[in-house]
Formats: C-alpha cells, sequence, structure tokens
C-alpha cells in the first residue's frame, strides 16, 4: 500500500486540506479522505505515518457503525466514488454539513490540557473538580469540556459550557454535550471490554435541516487519547497508543521550539508511531489489519 502525503484528483474541487483530511466537492455531498499526513501540537509534520488514514477510516466506520444508535451521523450509506486503490480504503462519502464551531470533548480521566488546566485552577472547563486529584485520574464522572475550533495554526481554547451556549444557543448546547457525553460512555465500555481505557476524546458535530449530525472522524488515536488498561496507575502519564509518543519524542529529544517547521520524525519513531495505530484499531475493532 502506498504512503499518501496529499492527494490531488483531477475533475474534482478541493474545498480544504486539513491537517489530515482532503475534502472534495461532490454538490451536496463531501468527499473526505484521510492522508498519512500527522500532526503534534497543531502542526502538521513532515513526516507521513504509511497506512494511518486508512486506519483513520476504518476506524471511523467501525465506531459510526457502533454509535448509530446515539445519533446520526455523516456517512451517505452506499455511496461511492471511482477512485485509485490507494485512495480507496481512505474515503468517505458524508453530507455536506455546517459543522459547529465548537469541538466537543468529552473526558472520562484527567490528562493533557485538563491535567494543566486542574493544576493551575482546580477545574477544567470551568468545572470544579475534587481537590487532590493525580495526572491520569479516573473522574468520578465523565465532562464535557468544549474548546473553541480555533484558526489554522492557532491551539484551541477550552471554553466554559456557558460560553458554549453563547455560541451554540441553550438547546444546541445542551443536546451536544448531552451526545458527547452519551458517545463516549458508549465507546469507553467497549474498549474496556477489549483492555483499552478512553481517557478523553472529541467529536466534531454538524448541523443539516435543522438536525445534529455527528461529523468528521470518531474515535481514532487522532481526536482521542488510547491508554492501554492493563497496568494503568493514576500519578503519571501513562504510555499510549496514539501519538502522544510523537509528542514525546518532539517534546524530549527533537529541541524543536513547537513553532515553524517540525522536524522530521526518525524512522523508529515512524515505525513504532505506525505499530500503535495498528494496534488500537485491532484491539478495539477485534479485526486484523491487512
Ligand atoms: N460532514 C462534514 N461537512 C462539512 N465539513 C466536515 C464534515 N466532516 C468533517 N468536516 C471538516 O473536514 C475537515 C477534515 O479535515 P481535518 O480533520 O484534516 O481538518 P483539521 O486540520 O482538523 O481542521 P479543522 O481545524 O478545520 O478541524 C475538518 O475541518 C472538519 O471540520
Ligand atoms: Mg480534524
Amino acid at each position: 500500500m502506498a504512503t499518501v502525503l496529499t492527494t490531488d484528483l483531477p475533475g474534482l474541487t478541493c474545498l480544504a486540506r486539513g491537517k489530515v483530511r482532503d475534502v472534495y466537492d461532490l454538490g451536496d455531498r463531501l468527499l473526505i479522505i484521510a492522508t498519512d499526513r500527522i500532526s503534534a501540537f497543531d502542526v502538521v509534520l513532515p513526516t507521513a505515518i504509511p497506512d494511518k488514514g486508512r486506519i483513520l477510516t476504518k476506524l471511523s466506520l467501525f465506531w459510526f457503525r457502533r454509535l448509530g444508535d446515539i445519533v446520526a451521523n455523516h456517512l451517505i450509506a452506499g455511496a461511492t466514488v471511482e477512485l485509485p486503490p490507494e485512495l480507496a480504503e481512505r474515503a468517505m462519502v458524508v453530507r455536506k454539513l455546517r459543522i459547529l464551531p465548537i469541538e466537543c470533548v468529552a473526558r472520562g480521566y484527567l490528562a493533557g490540557g485538563g491535567w494543566k488546566d486542574y493544576q493551575r485552577t482546580g477545574k477544567v472547563s470551568g468545572i470544579a473538580l475534587a481537590p487532590g486529584l493525580r495526572e491520569a485520574e479516573r473522574l468520578a464522572e465523565p465532562i464535557f469540556t468544549p474548546s473553541t475550533k480555533a484558526e489554522r495554526g492557532r491551539h484551541d481554547e477550552p471554553i466554559s459550557f456557558a460560553q458554549t451556549i453563547a455560541a451554540l444557543g441553550e438547546s444546541t448546547a445542551t443536546r451536544v454535550r448531552d451526545l458527547t457525553l452519551a458517545l463516549y460512555r458508549a465507546a469507553a465500555a467497549h474498549a474496556a471490554t477489549k483492555g483499552i481505557i478512553v481517557a478523553d476524546t472529541k467529536f466534531e458535530f454538524g448541523v443539516a435541516d435543522g438536525e445534529i449530525i455527528l461529523a468528521d472522524e470518531v474515535l481514532t488515536p487522532d481526536s482521542s487519547r488510547f491508554w492501554p488498561l492493563d497496568g494503568y496507575r493514576p500519578g503519571a502519564s501513562p504510555p499510549s497508543f496514539d501519538k502522544q509518543y510523537v509528542r514525546d519524542w518532539l517534546e524530549r529529544d527533537s529541541g524543536w521550539n513547537k513553532t515553524g517547521p517540525a522536524p522530521d520524525l526518525p524512522g523508529a519513531v515512524v515505525e513504532r508511531t505506525r505499530e500503535r495505530y495498528v494496534r488500537a484499531y485491532e484491539r478495539l475493532t477485534g479485526e486484523t489489519f491487512a
């Protein structure tokens, strides 16, 4: 299988190249193609992770099927487009939605930005948590910690639920909060049976004809923190299935200051990162990644 860093489909208009996905216009539909690009700290790295886009797409499809009872999603059943073979397993044909300008994050554990905010303020997105929690500690209840969807190159900012209401209106804000937590709970329960903790995850919702629809990718290593349940111990950052490995290499070993062009990832980091994506896919779906 070819590694795909970018796509260019003759005859189709590319509406956007995101950090990972290239989005093409199909009229009232979109063709979303997941490449092998990887980003960290909101910067796209120059190095591709072979098969990553296939894994993200297949894992999202798995979750869309599994979570379909909770909320409608943007997939258009049966819709296909003819594509070169190296792109086939990376593509989704979806409804074109108006994406809500909020990243809908659910956290069941205290990690990443949530842990940083808690250490500073005792709160995450304005939600006061019990004192004395340790890094990676499980929360009594999963919490909804939305953030703004920042412009390209900017970091997403955590916001409170009150700010979410100001942005979306009360009924939409309440609905996406409730959906985010319901999706998180269902996914975390499934993942636990496969030996994986979903520490946190991010959803994007869109609107069409007044209906709220789950969009983008779901519950992938790019949008989530997955930890092995085996050996889980609060008090430190657990080893993860996701790109925490890349982040750690960038922060600890690369000497990069997180602005400007990122360095090439060494081959060993690429290979171990690919292995992590494959392992997350195989564990969560119970299928072998071919
Ligand atoms: N059904 C949909 N309708 C419209 N836009 C969508 C839909 N599903 C996903 N998108 C958008 O397609 C893009 C996917 O690309 P990618 O995930 O690489 O972007 P990104 O770098 O995360 O960008 P962004 O900062 O805009 O989220 C995102 O901007 C996402 O919001
Ligand atoms: Mg994205």
